[in-house]
């Protein structure tokens, strides 16, 4: 009994320095073999659902196992289990950029397991964020208004972009000093998180407004459409309170227009979140600027590093013009989280600034990836995507058995078969089979209300090269043929 107990008390063996040294530079070298192997890797894994439960134990060990022993179950179970986002042929969704800056700074963070909430729980984790997000703005075009500089407005780190949207949501209903019954509006093809985060708040589903998206217009928001609705709300004692543009849609990269959007939203004392999750990181380059319009006229601006500009999830940016909604939304102090920093003033504490109360060091991946770019890198990586993705459209426009469901937007290239929807369907199922692209759908009404089921070619992983669109090109015609021919 007494030496049960006395076991029980000895202290768990942490690994040696040399040790976990060891395992880390094994683990860099399997990234770096994953990295470079990738192309031979299937972009899908071929595994029944269950399969990796089945091989797991069903309960956690009891005594230590060895290091080796883990480090070959990863690649003996988890590898062939994953997606593998970063292949060259993954144009699905919209890419998850990893990068080896990116990566670093994950490790960093992690090794230095620095939890961020508060200013003083470690104040490098807050200014760097702060000047990050800063720099970030600047890098985009945002006006000086959403910087930390100004010291009214600026940028926080958040995981997703639907927490973003999440925070502006309650920020703008903490604004909101009417009465009336609370209305959000958005595009019909806004992002389902913004009907998530209407949900989470307490909102009812049709407190969100839904206003058409014009298939003659790219899909953007009927702003005429919007005016009318909030006019009609509003003579019925409604509260439209917040209202959400989408630069870069999901489905199709439409183009909602912020200035206008910001018009009627000032009109009617409405908050107005701009969520450009994917397009955003285009905005590094002057010439895609014009997307954002108007942006002085927003209250909240967000979009993904971690889609598309080498930041390794997750890593999703919110600027907010007036910090104080925010604050007043989120911040609440209990006695445990009291400090001197916070009660003197002038310090920011970023859990006043999010969902959660815990927050790690991601500034730190931001600044790698910044700095070992530079924006010049940073802009020519975005271009190039860009030139692929034009490239690709003109072999689809000048296909004349295709046909593009919408504009090209950036790098995103919305095609279909003409015709039954079926044939489309069989195409990217036929493409998806070979392994050696992974490409997605959506759906969206034309002109005369009919649903088409299209294919979505989103380009921006970080290993896609010409080639690489080439080789898609091909397998498309090969499995168009086949489709077609009935073969
Ligand atoms: C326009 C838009 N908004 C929001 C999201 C959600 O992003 P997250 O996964 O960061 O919440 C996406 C995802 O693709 C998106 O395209």
């Amino acid at each position: 009994m007494v030496s049960a107990m006395s076991e029980s008390q000895v202290a768990p063996e942490h690994m040696t320095r040399e040790e976990f040294r060891q395992a880390g530079l094994e683990f860099i070298d399997l990234i770096c073999d994953y990295w470079e192997d990738i192309e031979e890797l299937p972009v899908n894994p071929s595994v029944d659902p269950g399969s990796l439960l089945e091989a797991l134990p069903e309960s956690p060990p009891q005594e230590p196992e060895s290091w080796d022993d883990i480090q070959s179950d990863v690649r003996r179970l988890i590898l062939p289990a994953i997606t593998n986002w970063q292949s060259p042929g993954f144009f699905g969704y919209f890419p998850a950029n990893a990068s080896a800056p990116a990566v670093l700074g994950e490790l960093l963070s992690a090794g230095l397991g620095v939890q961020g909430m508060l200013w003083s729980t470690s104040p490098a984790c807050t200014e760097l964020e702060m000047r990050m997000l800063d720099w970030l703005g600047e890098m985009i075009g945002l006006p000086d208004t959403f910087m930390h500089s100004s010291g009214v407005g600026g940028g926080v780190i958040q995981g997703t972009a639907s927490e973003a949207s999440l925070v502006a949501l309650v920020a703008a209903r903490s604004r909101w000093s009417g009465g009336g019954e609370l209305k959000a509006y958005a595009s019909d093809q806004a992002h389902s998180s913004i009907a998530k985060a209407i949900r989470i708040c307490g909102l009812q589903e049709d407190d969100l407004r839904l206003i058409k998206s014009d298939p003659d217009d790219a899909y953007a928001m009927q702003s005429e459409a919007l005016e009318e609705r909030i006019k009609l709300d509003v003579a019925d004692g409604v509260a439209p309170f917040f209202i959400c543009a989408t630069v870069g849609t999901t489905s199709t990269g439409a183009l909602d227009s912020v200035r206008e959007l910001g018009r009627i939203a000032r009109q009617c004392g409405a908050w107005l979140h701009v969520d450009a999750a994917y397009a955003g990181s285009a905005l590094v380059c002057p010439e895609h600027r014009a997307m954002i319009d108007g942006i002085e006229r927003a209250d909240s601006f967000c979009f993904n590093p971690h889609k598309w500009l080498l930041t390794n999830f997750d890593l999703s940016a919110l600027w907010v013009q007036d910090r104080a909604h925010v604050l007043n939304a989120l911040s609440i102090t209990p006695e445990y989280l009291k400090n001197t920093a916070t009660e003197r003033g002038g310090v920011v504490d970023f859990r006043d600034w999010q969902i959660p109360l815990g927050r790690r060091f991601r500034a730190l991946k931001l600044w790698f990836v910044i700095r070992q770019y530079g924006v010049a890198g940073l802009q020519a990586y975005i271009r190039r995507h860009i030139e692929l993705a034009s490239q690709f459209e003109q072999w689809v426009e000048e296909d004349d058995r295709f046909e593009l469901v919408a504009p090209r937007c950036l790098s995103l290239v919305c095609f279909r078969l003409r015709g039954d929807d079926d044939r489309t369907r069989e195409l990217l199922e036929r493409l998806n089979a070979t392994g050696e692209v992974f490409l997605t759908h959506s759906a969206v009404p034309d002109s005369t209300g009919t649903m088409r089921y299209f294919i979505r070619m989103a380009i921006g992983a970080t290993k896609t090269e010409d080639h690489h669109v080439q080789r898609a090109w091909s397998l498309i015609q090969r499995e168009t043929s086949a489709v077609l021919d009935g073969g």
